[in-house]
C-alpha cells in the first residue's frame, strides 16, 4: 500500500485545490474506526456502536482535518500569517500547520478556560497566545474584526475550507463500513464539525450540500465518488449549561467542564440545523455529571481516553438508548473529538487517587492482593 499522505492528497479529487496547491499536511486524516466491544452490551442495546477515534489526529483533535486545507489555502493565496479565536484545540491545530508552513500563527483563547495540553501545544508550536479576559464567543467576535482589517488570513471554520477539510471524516467511515452508518452522533459546539459530516455524507450519496462553499453544488466532483446508498440521521448533543441549539438563542454566558464546547453563539448555525432536519436527528443535552461518567466508563471498559467533549457524543446516545429513541438493531457511529491526554487535569481529578507505598515488595504484595 502507498504511504500515506494525508487527506488532501487521498481525496483530492473532492477537494478545492489543484496539482500547483502547496499542501501543507502533517498526514492527518485515517483515523480508527473502532467497534466498541462492552459497552453495548452493558447498554442492553442490540445494534453496533463504533467510534471515529479523531482523537488519533496528529494534533490528538479533528481540528487537523479542516486544518490541513485552510492552512494549505491560506498558503495558497500569499498569506503569512493566520489567526484564530479557540477553546484550545483549534489554537493547538492552527500552530501546529502554521508551524509546518513557516507562517506566523495567532491564537485568542478564553484566559484559564483552555484545557493544559492544548495550551502547551499552542504555546510549543510557538503561536503567539493571546489570552482574553471573554469567552470563546467574544473572541470569535474578535479575530472577525481583526482579519477584516489586518493581513492575517482567518481559520476559524467560517473559513469554509476548514469544514470542506472535515467533510473527508465521512468520506472515510462510508469506506470502512460499505455505506453509511444509521445514525452518526457528535459533540456540538461552534457547530461546523455535524455541518461538515452532513456535506460529507451528502457527497457520499450524489447529494448537494450547502456546506459545500466552494462551488454551491455546481463543482463537478460533486457526487463523484459516491458509495453510500444513504444518509445517516444526525444526533447532535451539547453541554447543558452552553446548550444554545436546545434553547433555541445564543447562550450568554455558557459554562461546562467540557471547556472544548464552552460556546454560546454557534457560527454554523444554520448549517447544523440543517443537517438535523434534512437527516430526521436532533440535538440533546448532558450535564457535566453524565459527560464526566461516560468519558470514564469509556476509558474503563472500553480502553479508549478521549477528552470530556468528546464524550458528549456517548453521553447523549446513552441517554437516548435508554429513551427508546434509537431503533433496536442499528449501527451507529460516534465522533470522539479529541484524545483524552488534552485535558490531564479533568482526568485525574475524577479518578481514584494513586497509591503511596513503599519501595519493599511486602507492603506492594499485600496491596496488589486486595484488588485480586
Ligand atoms: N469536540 C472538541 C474536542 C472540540 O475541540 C470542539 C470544538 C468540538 C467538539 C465541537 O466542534 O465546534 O465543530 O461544533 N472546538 C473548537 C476549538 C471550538 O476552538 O477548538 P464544533
Amino acid at each position: 500500500m502507498a504511504h500515506y499522505q494525508g487527506l488532501i492528497h487521498r481525496y483530492r479529487d473532492r477537494l478545492p485545490v489543484s496539482d500547483s496547491t502547496p499542501v501543507v499536511t502533517l498526514n492527518e486524516g485515517n483515523t480508527p474506526l473502532v467497534e466498541l466491544q462492552r459497552l453495548p452490551g452493558m447498554l442492553g442495546f442490540d445494534g453496533r456502536i463504533l467510534v471515529k477515534f479523531e482523537g488519533l489526529n496528529p494534533t490528538g483533535s479533528f481540528k487537523d482535518r479542516g486544518m490541513t486545507l485552510a492552512v494549505t489555502k491560506a498558503l495558497e493565496s500569499g498569506a503569512r500569517a493566520i489567526i484564530c479565536a479557540s477553546t484550545g484545540n483549534t489554537s493547538a491545530a492552527a500552530a501546529a500547520y502554521a508551524a509546518r508552513a513557516g507562517m506566523t500563527s495567532f491564537v485568542l483563547i478564553p484566559e484559564g478556560k483552555i484545557a493544559l495540553g492544548k495550551l502547551a501545544q499552542a504555546m510549543m508550536h510557538g503561536a503567539v497566545v493571546l489570552q482574553i479576559q471573554g469567552n470563546f464567543d467574544d473572541g470569535m467576535r474578535l479575530v472577525q474584526e481583526i482579519s477584516a482589517d489586518m493581513p492575517v488570513a482567518l481559520v476559524n471554520s467560517v473559513n469554509p475550507y476548514r469544514l470542506q477539510g472535515q467533510k473527508t471524516v465521512a468520506f472515510e467511515i462510508v469506506e470502512a463500513l460499505g455505506d453509511a452508518p444509521d445514525y452518526h452522533v457528535l459533540p456540538v459546539g461552534n457547530a461546523g464539525n455535524i455541518s461538515a459530516h452532513w456535506s460529507g455524507y451528502c457527497e457520499s450519496t450524489g447529494h448537494e450540500t450547502a456546506a459545500c462553499g466552494h462551488c454551491a453544488g455546481q463543482c463537478p466532483y460533486h457526487g463523484h465518488g459516491a458509495r453510500a446508498t444513504r444518509r445517516p440521521v444526525m444526533l447532535g448533543y451539547q453541554a447543558a449549561g452552553s446548550a444554545p441549539f436546545l434553547r433555541g438563542a445564543p447562550v450568554p454566558q455558557p459554562e461546562t467542564v467540557a471547556t472544548a464546547i464552552r460556546i454560546g453563539n454557534p457560527m454554523s448555525w444554520s448549517l447544523a440545523w440543517a443537517a438535523v432536519r434534512e437527516s430526521g436527528g436532533w440535538f440533546a443535552e448532558c450535564t457535566d455529571e453524565e459527560i464526566l461518567s461516560t468519558q470514564a466508563l469509556l476509558a474503563r471498559s472500553e480502553g479508549i481516553f478521549c477528552e470530556p467533549s468528546s464524550a458528549t457524543s456517548l453521553a447523549g446516545l446513552i441517554k437516548d438508548l435508554r429513551a427508546g429513541r434509537i431503533k433496536s438493531g442499528s449501527t451507529i457511529v460516534a465522533t470522539l473529538t479529541g484524545h483524552g491526554l488534552k485535558d490531564p487535569d479533568t482526568a485525574i481529578a475524577q479518578s481514584q487517587p494513586t497509591h503511596a507505598v513503599a519501595a519493599d515488595k511486602g507492603p506492594i504484595a499485600e496491596l496488589i492482593a486486595r484488588f485480586l
